[in-house]
């Protein structure tokens, strides 16, 4: 089945989001298989935005990322990649829709509120950086 790797950032986690947001993909369908609060390393902020490295925000986006606690979570289901994208609403709040994540919270792009994978690969790499194998966990059964 197909997982993705979603993560409440600090603004989120000291707004007191988790819970809401957590009901969002449980009540959309979707299986959480593993999380945790966590102060993610410089090292693992970079390598999650290693891609970004070129990008003139980067020191911003790694500084503001290891500020404070995020809540990092895997989750599992049927195209939850794209549907936890949608959910998730348009990466800059001004193009958002209202009735997704980032259209009813934030208001910033710096500040977003969450952040989904994007792809199959990325979700393996994106995983990989903040879970062992043995943090993942089965349910008895497929929704
Ligand atoms: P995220 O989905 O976590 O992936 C990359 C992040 O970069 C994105 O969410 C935004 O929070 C951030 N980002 C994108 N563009 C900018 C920008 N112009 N200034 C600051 N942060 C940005």
């Amino acid at each position: 089945m197909e997982k993705t790797f979603l993560m409440i950032k600090p603004d989120g986690v000291q707004r007191g989001l988790i819970g809401k947001l957590v009901q969002r993909f449980e009540d959309k369908g979707f299986q959480l298989i593993g999380s945790k609060l966590m102060v993610i390393t410089k090292e693992q902020a970079e390598t999650h935005y290693a891609e970004h490295k070129e990008k003139p925000f980067f020191g911003e986006l790694v500084q503001f990322i290891t500020s404070g606690p995020v809540f990092a979570m895997v989750w599992q289901g049927d195209n939850v990649i794209a549907l936890s994208r949608a959910m998730m609403g348009k990466t800059n709040p001004l193009d958002a829709a209202p009735g997704t994540i980032r259209g009813d919270y934030a208001v910033h792009t710096g500040n977003n509120i969450i952040h989904g994978s994007d792809s199959p690969e990325s979700a393996e790499r994106e995983i990989s950086n903040f879970f062992k194998a043995g943090e993942l966990l089965a349910y008895d059964r497929a929704l």
